[in-house]
């Protein structure tokens, strides 16, 4: 160990996944009741039995003990926008109206000198009070709000991708950019941020309704000079969104077409909703490797329908699961898979806690194409890392007392949990203020 070396070791209940339990049942997952997460420099060195790895720390490492509580990788969220802080819980509205009444308001103040910091700094405390150390985030229209948003991920040293919202129509004035700015802006931000510390970018067209088609194809020609980067759009949310969105783009077959005449379908595009969708759409997103974005607390507050995660499945379409904040109305990814139970229940569909649990983390790594840095304990991984206690709640305390198993005891955390369960949150191995 140089001098320069900083180890510290996590004891706790470890819970990671190694793959997707919906394939590989038991064997996806490692649980170690007695455990100790060893990180050097901010990465993982080993993850094990407690008795074991103890005997190989050097006396100056700093070891936490987080006993009793569950030690897992850090959440991540696929789907969420920074803007919006201060629109969730707007009442009585569905996509369309939403957006116009609530939403392009409070976007507009972005504009203003200040505001984008202010809300990136709410934004990212409460990601990390909520366990989410990784997500995918819409900015507004300004390039300063990307700017003050990847500014204060880099102070934190948190790995988030996110863009600048590309949007040249339907919207008020000072919400559009242009084909033309848009492209320049964005091309911009790549070169100042993306692969710079952990900050990546996607190129984020808002959605086929605020962009024109020579828009589409300026996103399009961006993603294809930066095959690295994301894209991430919303598609098939709202029966009325989709009728306007088709009514744009006459010459495209579905609401999917329009997407992928602009080249912007691919394996890194993060495609937000998807709750109406066709045979031939999912075909278009098995053929091109995108990925379906499952939003159930926004789904269900914007009433705009219920995800089919089967449908999905059957296709061999990756699905990753997301908040959706401000159209969602919770921070927390275990909030977010409670309501994707409820959602998959009214279809008769399940989700088992080890499930749901492996989607916010190894299973939105691997939909993100990130699962060789996050989502892990694998040896090399960056440790971010949240705590989560049960019993944090009376409720949650109360109900723990019955539990007989694992499985039982995550279900309770899944279906009842919230941030109030996050006890700690690591980035890169040190531990943020919560
Ligand atoms: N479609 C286009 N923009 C948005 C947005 O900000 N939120 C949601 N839920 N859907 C959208
Ligand atoms: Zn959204």
């Amino acid at each position: 160990m140089t001098a320069s070396t900083i180890l510290r070791a996590l004891r706790g209940r470890l819970l990671w996944f190694l793959d997707d339990p919906q394939i590989a049942g038991e064997a996806a997952h490692r649980f170690i009741a007695d455990g100790l997460l060893v990180v050097e420099n901010g990465l993982v060195k080993a993850a094990g039995e407690a008795r074991d790895l103890l005997r190989t720390l050097p006396s100056e490492a700093d070891i936490v003990d987080h006993r009793p509580h569950l030690i897992m990788p850090g959440f991540i969220d696929a789907h969420i926008h920074m803007p919006q802080t201060q629109v969730v819980a707007s009442y009585g509205a569905q996509l369309m109206e939403w957006l116009n009444r609530y939403t392009f308001v409070e976007e507009q103040k972005l504009g203003e000198q200040g505001h984008a910091e202010k809300l990136s700094r709410f934004f990212l405390a409460e990601l990390l009070a909520s366990g989410t150390t990784t997500a995918a985030v819409y900015c507004s229209v300004h390039p300063q709000s990307a700017e003050a948003f990847f500014a204060e991920s880099q102070r934190r040293n948190t790995r988030m991708i996110a863009g600048k919202v590309m949007m040249d129509r339907n919207a008020p004035e000072a919400l559009t950019d242009t084909a033309e700015s848009g492209y320049r802006d964005s091309k911009a931000l790549i070169a100042r941020w993306h692969g710079r510390g952990r900050q990546l970018y996607a190129v984020t067209p808002r959605f086929a309704i605020t962009s024109t088609p020579e828009q589409l194809a300026a996103a399009g020609r961006l993603a294809a000079e930066h095959p690295d980067c994301h894209v991430q759009t919303h598609i098939d949310e709202n029966r009325a969104e989709i009728a306007f969105a088709r009514e744009l783009h006459p010459e495209a077959a579905d609401y999917a077409d329009i997407y992928r005449r602009h080249g912007l379908l691919g394996p890194r595009s993060l495609m937000g909703h998807c709750i109406h969708m066709t045979h031939n759409e999912w075909q278009a997103f098995a053929e091109t490797g995108a990925v379906a974005v499952f939003c159930p607390t926004s789904n269900l507050f914007l009433g705009s329908g219920l995800f089919d995660w089967a449908q999905a499945r059957r296709h061999g379409v990756k699905v990753a699961v997301a908040t959706d904040i401000g159209g969602g109305t919770s921070y927390s990814m275990l909030r977010t898979m409670a309501e994707a139970y409820k959602v998959l229940q009214l279809q008769g569909q399940s989700l088992p806690a080890f499930a749901a649990l492996h989607a916010i983390t190894r299973g939105n790594a691997v939909a993100l194409g990130l699962d060789r840095w996050i989502g892990s304990f694998e040896a090399g991984r960056e440790a971010d890392v949240v705590v989560l206690d049960a019993g944090a709640t009376r409720a949650m305390a109360h109900r723990m007392e019955t539990v007989r198993d694992l499985a039982e005891e995550l279900f309770v955390l899944v279906t009842l949990g919230d941030e109030r369960n996050v006890a700690a949150t690591y980035v890169m191995g040190e531990r943020v203020g919560l």
